[in-house]
């Protein structure tokens, strides 16, 4: 019977939906840029490997500096071979490249442009890609703007009849709120909002789609998810990784900007909103929204009541000697720059009252991990009282990355003759149940946009809300650095951190 009404309703779409997308032509502008080589051309490549691309498509890379189109190839090939998830088939790769070019052109010279709609037009004759265009911005945020402009002058922006026209733009989505509004007016100057695919690449990652699924599709979990049963929340997302050479964002951006803005909100959202009324984009995007508009604003005094900033220093990771942030190449030597942040967070709607969100993240932790870990509350301390026996409470954890499952701790009897209790997993692993290896995020959120799915991708009221929240906290900074923290490089952050869960008798897990 459920599966009757899922069957005839008209909002089962977006999540749901999975077709081979329309042919097209995909234009990377900054196509000689990291995120081309890392994760965008591996990306395209498994997707060709698995035959999950439109029949027909072509690539075309957009970028300043002289090269041929074979020069190009052989560099994505250096790269595709590095970073691809799956091993490169040379036969398949030669296929694969034979539908990328290169354009060269500056990013403000509209003869560039017009050159490449020309150019575009011949592709899509020659190769039956119909007029379909997704041009993904994967330039730096500071040629954004010259390059929407262009494509608006170019007229490249406006869909031919019959056809479509998208655009995708790459974080960072603006610096604060002010800039998100005016990137969002230059976007929306020449592209409608369902035209409009902003990327957080958390959404695209397999278990945070997951989330959904997990609460929603099993009645165990949607019956305890509230303020009644349960006690906390922590969202942790660390990385050994420094700043790895990208000090000049990174000097400017610190780890509230680069990851709790984005990635670690739309996580918070994911966990605690309401069931949506389908499956859409926007029906999803509707929840996350309220999600933001519930947070409790963190302003003035407050901030450094419940948020801990800190920088990493010098240390060891993995056993190796690791500089300190203010040694690494290009950073200033007097920086303030935080590379580790940790908070409690309100979620002021019925269902959350009262229930904190502790998030922590950074750079230079001892593990790669991100996970959602749900705190139960204990049960009442009557019936093994008398046996001396202390309980631990329910954990569900949800394994965003790596080793990407689902975990549930409980209680069991040791087995004998005294009542002993021990806590016991209950562990689903992605890997072994599904028996595949899961795809990248960028694979998913690329087909997504060429199918003009937008459920994955972020929208402006989202994206503005959560800059509103953490502004706020950034403003508050500015005033004041004595409470910037610095913690070993290769531990779990500073102490201070540790205070936020211990005032609600909580304390951080250990990954
Ligand atoms: C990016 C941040 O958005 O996410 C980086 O700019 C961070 O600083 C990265 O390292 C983490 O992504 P992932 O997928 O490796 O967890």
């Amino acid at each position: 019977m459920p599966s009757d009404i899922l069957r005839s309703n008209p909002l089962r779409e977006g999540l749901a939906q999975r077709s081979i997308p329309d042919p097209c032509t995909l234009v990377i502008f900054g196509a000689t840029g990291d995120l081309t080589h890392r994760k965008l051309v591996p990306a395209l490549y498994n997707l060709a490997a698995d035959g999950a691309l439109p029949p027909a498509i072509s690539v075309v890379g957009f970028a300043r500096r002289d090269k041929s189109d074979d020069v190009f190839r052989a560099e994505l090939e250096e790269a595709a071979r590095k970073f691809s998830r799956q091993a490169i088939n040379d036969d398949l790769w030669k296929n694969f490249t034979s539908s990328i070019c290169y354009h060269r052109s500056e990013f403000d010279k509209l003869e560039g442009y017009e050159a490449l709609a020309k150019r575009l037009d011949e592709m899509d004759a020659a190769r039956g890609t119909g007029g379909n265009r997704l041009f993904y911005l994967a330039a730096g945020p500071d040629q954004f703007e010259v390059i929407l402009e262009n494509l608006r002058k170019s007229g490249l922006n406006k869909a031919r009849p019959g056809a479509w026209s998208r655009v995708i733009v790459e974080k960072p989505f603006g610096t604060d709120l002010p800039s998100a509004k005016r990137l969002n007016d230059l976007v929306e100057n020449a592209f409608d909002e369902s035209e409009t695919f902003r990327i957080d690449h958390y959404l695209g990652k397999e278990t945070a789609q997951n989330i959904i699924v997990l609460r929603f599709a099993n009645a165990l979990f949607e019956a305890m998810w509230n303020s009644r049963y349960i006690d906390h929340v922590q969202i942790t997302a660390s990385e050994p990784l420094g700043v790895e050479g990208r000090a000049g964002y990174y000097e400017k951006s610190g780890a509230l900007r680069d990851m709790v803005q984005n990635h670690l909100l739309q996580l918070l959202c994911l966990t605690a909103m309401e069931p949506p009324a389908g499956l859409d984009a926007d029906s999803i995007r509707d929840e996350k929204v309220k999600v933001l508009r519930s947070l409790r604003p963190l302003t003035g005094e407050d901030v450094f009541k419940h948020v801990v900033r800190a920088q990493y220093g010098a240390g060891s990771i993995n056993g190796k000697r690791v500089a300190a942030y203010r040694d690494e190449l290009n950073v200033n030597p007097e920086s303030v720059t935080e590379t580790f942040v940790a908070m409690e967070l309100n979620v002021d709607n019925w269902r959350w009252a009262g229930v904190p969100f502790f998030i922590r993240v950074g750079k230079r932790l001892p593990k790669a991990a991100t996970e959602i870990a749900v705190h139960f509350k204990s049960v009442p301390p009557v019936l093994f009282r008398a046996t001396g026996e202390s309980i631990d409470d329910n954990v569900l954890v949800i394994r965003i990355q790596p080793d990407e499952g689902i975990s549930l701790r409980m209680s069991a009897k040791m087995p004998g003759s005294s009542l002993r209790i021990e806590p016991v997993k209950m562990d689903f692993h992605y890997g072994t149940s599904f028996g595949k290896a899961t795809p990248e995020a960028y694979e998913r959120l690329l087909l997504d946009a060429m199918s003009g799915d937008a459920t994955l991708f972020a929208r402006r009221d989202e994206v503005e809300q959560a800059w509103k929240f953490v502004d706020a906290i950034h403003e508050a900074w500015q005033h004041r650095s004595d409470d910037l923290a610095v913690y070993t490089s290769g531990s779990w952050g500073p102490g201070e951190a540790d205070e936020l869960t211990k005032r609600h008798e909580a304390a951080w897990r250990r990954l």
